[in-house]
């Protein structure tokens, strides 16, 4: 089976800062992997890359065997397959039922089927009964868990999170990371950004560290 992702002399370049320079890498599919590196270490961009949102300066991405062409056409098709919450996920400012219902009305998904699907969402991430509020109304924490709930809703094959768990209190943040560890069984392979590096030993063996945007061996503490 061909891997998840495979990338080959992916360079990404802002003006003349390399942000990232990776010779080879491999994601398999079905494993909740962890992506850590210090600030600034390129792993916003790298997944931003794997999201299909921003093309690298140059190299090879595959997509389960395929290579990656960056036209809208192919583009388009791909990103349904892949959600990334962001690191500072934007809510509209409508009901959060109407935040969670919009990716899903984009995939054809309306009525009952919408409908339960949102409130299972709200669920898993401890929001039942936060329906009918004001998504901008929320606190940090809520709002991080409603745009939690606003990826797991898609249900996509591939979710990159790109640290989720940053406001959100130990509680809410340990239920949180069992629903992750538990998303590949159901048919999600997960890449999550981390600086907590018990965390990501948590998180399974497949791990991903970003030096100055480039490979390397994680040291003991990942911050
Ligand atoms: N749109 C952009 N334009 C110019 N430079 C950028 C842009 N986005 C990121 N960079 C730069 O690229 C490098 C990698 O940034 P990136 O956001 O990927 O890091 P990160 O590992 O996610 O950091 P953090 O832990 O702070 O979130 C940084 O030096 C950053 O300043
Ligand atoms: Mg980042």
């Amino acid at each position: 089976m061909a891997p998840l992702y495979q990338l080959n002399s992916i360079r990404k370049r802002y003006g003349d800062r390399e942000a990232l320079v990776i010779d080879r890498l491999t994601v398999h599919e079905g494993r909740c992997s962890t992506l850590t590196g210090p600030n600034g270490s390129g792993k916003s961009t790298l997944l931003q890359i794997l999201a299909f949102l921003i093309p690298p300066t140059s190299g090879e991405l595959f997509f389960c065997g395929e290579p990656v062409a960056w036209q809208n056409s192919l583009l388009l098709r791909l990103r349904h397959e892949v959600t990334l919450l962001h690191q500072d996920p934007y809510l509209f400012t409508t009901s959060v039922r109407a935040n969670i219902a919009f990716g899903l009305k984009a995939r054809g998904i309306s009525g009952a089927e919408q409908h339960r699907r949102v409130d299972e969402a709200l669920e898993a991430v401890q929001l039942s009964g936060f329906q009918k509020r004001k998504a901008r109304e929320l606190s940090g924490g809520e709002a991080q868990r409603v745009a939690m709930a606003r990826a797991l809703a898609l249900r996509p094959k591939v979710l990159l999170l790109d640290e989720p768990l940053a406001n959100v209190d130990r509680k809410s943040a340990e239920l949180l990371e069992e629903l992750i560890v538990s998303l590949p069984a159901r048919g999600t392979s997960v890449i999550i950004v981390t600086h907590d590096s018990e965390q990501s030993q948590r998180f399974g063996s497949d791990r991903i560290h970003l030096v100055a945007g480039r490979l390397a061996v994680p040291s003991h503490s990942v911050r």
